[in-house]
């Protein structure tokens, strides 16, 4: 009985993917739930990217979990320079063979590209599925970032096929054994996600804001679902510092 319990606090503690971003543990009991996929929406600008570069950067140089990123509004090269601002070498991780960089805009743009990994098919998801196999061969990632899920979902339309196509990347993600966050861009602040499905295919929702309260804008952050999790039902602030983001958990706004 003694040993029954210790192994089931075993497991619900490697249960928890801890993110390292300062302050978000904290409102989550620890972090995400082992091979889950989690939904990260916000506005333009809300902070999105570059939350999910932190959790990947965290996973390789905090817990040793490699990590796959899939650019898929962003070229790579660009990316790799916005992060330099944090004090985050990527070009230094993928020499590593710690993360691999899935290139999913260039072709969808018309520019060449001479990334390792690129999506030669950016609308079709069996072909970035495909794609992130094969990375997952070579480097045994734990962790996926999907930046993001918008231009899928302008190509697809029919919310029954968006839904569907997301439903088959995360179970694809979970399978692989990666915990994931994908992205979701929202025009209107009060929405969850842009087409109305994307929350239902993910195990969690995460909200970005960065609304305007008098003359100044404020960042929020809250966790609107998390299944399986006690989190916080405050909308708490946060801040992008030159270490990139840190969220005040004993602190609230009231104006998301
Ligand atoms: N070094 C920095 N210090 C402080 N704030 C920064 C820094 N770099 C970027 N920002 C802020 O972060 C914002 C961009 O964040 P990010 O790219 O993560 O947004 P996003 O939610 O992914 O937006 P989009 O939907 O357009 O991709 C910038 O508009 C800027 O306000
Ligand atoms: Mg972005």
């Amino acid at each position: 009985m003694a040993n029954k319990k210790k192994d089931e606090v075993e497991s619900s503690e490697s249960k928890r993917v801890p993110t390292g971003i300062p302050g978000f543990d904290e409102i989550c009991e620890g972090g995400l739930l082992r091979n889950r996929t989690y939904l990260l929406s916000g506005t333009s600008g809300a902070g999105k990217t570059i939350f999910g570069l932190q959790y990947l950067y965290n996973g390789i140089t905090k817990y040793g979990e490699n990590a796959i990123y899939i650019a898929t509004e962003e070229r790579p090269e660009q990316v790799r320079e916005t992060v330099k601002e944090f004090g985050w070498d990527f070009e230094a991780l993928e020499d590593e063979g710690k993360l691999a960089i899935l290139d999913a805009c260039s072709t969808k743009i018309g520019v060449p590209s001479h990334e390792k990994y690129v999506d030669v098919r950016p609308f079709d998801m069996r072909s970035m599925m495909d794609q992130v196999i094969a990375m997952q061969e070579d480097i045994d990632a734990k962790r996926a970032f999907v930046d993001g899920t918008t231009s899928i979902g302008f190509y697809l339309q029919d919310p029954a096929k968006i839904r569907v196509e997301l439903l088959k990347l995360s179970t694809t993600l979970e399978i692989l054994g990666l915990t994931s966050l994908m992205t979701c861009e929202v025009v209107d602040p009060g929405a969850t996600s842009r087409f109305g499905v994307e929350t239902f295919v993910t195990e969690g929702t995460i909200m970005m804001y960065n609304n305007r309260a008098d003359a100044v804008r404020v960042r929020s952050i809250e966790i609107y679902k998390m299944r399986g999790s006690n989190h916080s039902q405050s909308i708490h602030p946060y801040d992008i510092t030159p270490d990139g983001i840190v969220v005040h958990p004993h602190e609230e706004v009231y104006t998301a």
